[in-house]
């Protein structure tokens, strides 16, 4: 697994947060099986509902780009403690990336927990 890679990958997109409102940038990497990597930010809005996270915009990102087999996503954050991917995002990311996807997820000090998606969604609800 392209760990470090991933993690550098996930700092640098963090840089492109724009977060405004919440002050709190989150960056993600997701590795396709085509070894490509697509990188999300978070994007925040006024209206604050309208907010899109950053697991969500590399994702989408990346199936904009004919990508349907994935195999990591690495997520950064300002947190000291390890950043993990919000409820919508588990789910989003269990319909596109499926439950065998590795989430890396970092903390400030360059140190990394590695979970499945489907570990992290349990009993998940899906349609198919
Ligand atoms: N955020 C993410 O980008 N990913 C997550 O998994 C959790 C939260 C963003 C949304 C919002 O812009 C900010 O972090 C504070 O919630």
């Amino acid at each position: 697994m392209r760990t470090k890679e991933l993690a550098a990958a996930a700092e640098k997109s963090k840089k492109k947060a724009y977060a405004p409102y919440s002050k709190f940038r989150v960056g993600a990497a997701l590795l396709a099986k085509s070894g490509k990597i697509y990188e999300g930010a978070n994007i925040e809005n006024a209206s604050f509902s309208m907010t899109m996270c950053a697991e969500r915009t590399a994702a989408f990102s990346a199936v904009l780009n004919n990508e349907r087999k994935f195999e990591a996503i690495a997520i950064a954050s300002d947190l000291d403690g390890y950043i993990a991917p919000c409820g919508a995002c588990r789910q989003v990311l269990l319909e596109l990336c499926g439950k065998n996807l590795l989430v890396i997820m970092l903390n400030g000090k360059n140190k990394v927990k590695k979970m499945k998606l489907g570990e992290l969604l349990p009993y998940s609800f899906n349609n198919f």
